[in-house]
């Protein structure tokens, strides 16, 4: 499994620690941004959800202040699922309910070792199918 993952420079920080997280566990493409400095939050959010979609299962992180354009943004592309979370129940719940392939975590809102435990979850937990499936198959317009 390769994980896409990328931030804007609000999540920065955060990111590369989650990276350390995941040297050596997963294989993981950084798709940017890779310094503090301002950028946009979109244009990262469109190569993370590009390479979840490219792949079969594909599955992604991304990482802004509140979370919540990375979340707006990614939501665009039909097939992804994007949930924002703070806690590895809501995390776990993306998962397991939702199916979410991408992962966004409000890196201003969350500590470092909340956003770990919120990462751990996701990836520990299952998705459900049955009942989440058929609502999820309505979602796509
Ligand atoms: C950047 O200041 C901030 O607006 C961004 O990280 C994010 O929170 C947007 O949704």
């Amino acid at each position: 499994m390769t994980i896409y993952i990328g931030s804007d420079h609000a999540g920065y920080e955060l990111k590369e620690l989650v990276k350390k997280h995941f040297e050596g566990r997963f294989e993981f493409v950084d798709k940017g941004t890779f310094s503090s400095e301002s950028v946009d939050y979109p244009d990262f959010a469109h190569a993370v959800a590009e390479g979840v979609l490219n792949e079969k299962d594909g599955v992604g992180i991304l990482i802004c202040g509140t979370g919540n354009g990375m979340a707006i943004t990614a939501n665009k592309h039909a097939g992804i699922r994007a949930a924002l979370c703070w806690d590895p129940a809501i995390s776990a719940l993306a998962k397991q309910h939702n199916n979410a392939n991408i992962l966004v975590l409000p890196a201003r809102f969350i500590s470092s070792e909340k956003a770990i435990d919120t990462i751990d979850s996701f990836f520990n937990a299952e998705f459900e199918g049955g009942r989440h499936q058929r609502r999820i198959d309505k979602i796509n317009l």
